[in-house]
């Protein structure tokens, strides 16, 4: 399988914030920023798979800043990573305000997609072509993220498991803000 390059499905989506997408405190609604960085995830891994890519992990979701209507938001996506049937795509999402001429990072966030085929079944996707400093970092950076996220699950499995309330939790509960009021179990 020929690999294929970065910049070939890089994708850029630009979209208008309009009065429609906004919450209830007037900033725009968290759900519309999130569906158009599944849009332009999509997008890249498609393009780079050459078959349909469903959404199975987001990480790094974090809205630092919010976003006003009216802004005009750039979200910017490339293939970071592939596996053998899934692709990890970075997106940068950046907020402009027209009037003013200033732009602003919001936040940059990894949708892990898979491929599939025409059948339905998970599809091998072709090797990415690193071809600068930049490529080979935000490759490697996903990998150790991978590592990160599996030794995460496994301590937290683990957690879950061996759970009980004891005098060590208890502890740990003493200075948060919450009261433990413990109902017996029928
Ligand atoms: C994605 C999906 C096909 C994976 O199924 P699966 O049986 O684990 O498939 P495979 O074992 O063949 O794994 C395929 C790849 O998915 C990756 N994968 C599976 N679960 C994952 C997870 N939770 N996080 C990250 N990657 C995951 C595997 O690591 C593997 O990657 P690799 O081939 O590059 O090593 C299945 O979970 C699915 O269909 N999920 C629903 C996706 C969807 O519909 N999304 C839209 C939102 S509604």
């Amino acid at each position: 399988m020929d690999g294929r390059t970065v910049a070939f499905s890089q994708s850029t989506i630009i979209e208008l914030m309009v009065p429609s997408y906004a919450n209830f405190g007037g900033k725009v609604h968290g759900g519309t920023l999130m569906s158009l960085m599944d849009k332009v995830a999509y997008v890249c891994a498609s393009k780079h798979a050459g078959n349909y890519c469903v959404t199975v992990s987001v990480e790094n979701l974090e809205f630092l800043q919010p976003v006003e209507v009216g802004e005009v938001i750039k979200l910017m996506g490339s293939v970071n990573y592939v596996g053998r049937k899934s692709l990890v795509v970075g997106i940068k999402v950046v907020a402009e305000n027209l009037q003013e001429g200033v732009s602003k990072h919001t936040n940059t966030c990894y949708f892990t997609m898979v491929a599939k085929d025409a059948d339905g079944n998970t599809a091998q996707v072709p090797p990415l072509i690193l071809k600068t400093h930049d490529d080979v970092r935000r490759f490697l950076s996903a990998l150790e993220r991978k590592r990160l996220r599996l030794q995460d699950h496994e301590f937290m499995d683990k957690y879950r498991q061996d759970f009980v309330y004891d005098t060590a939790s208890a502890e740990l509960l003493s200075d948060q803000r919450c009261h433990v009021m413990l109902e017996p179990e029928s």
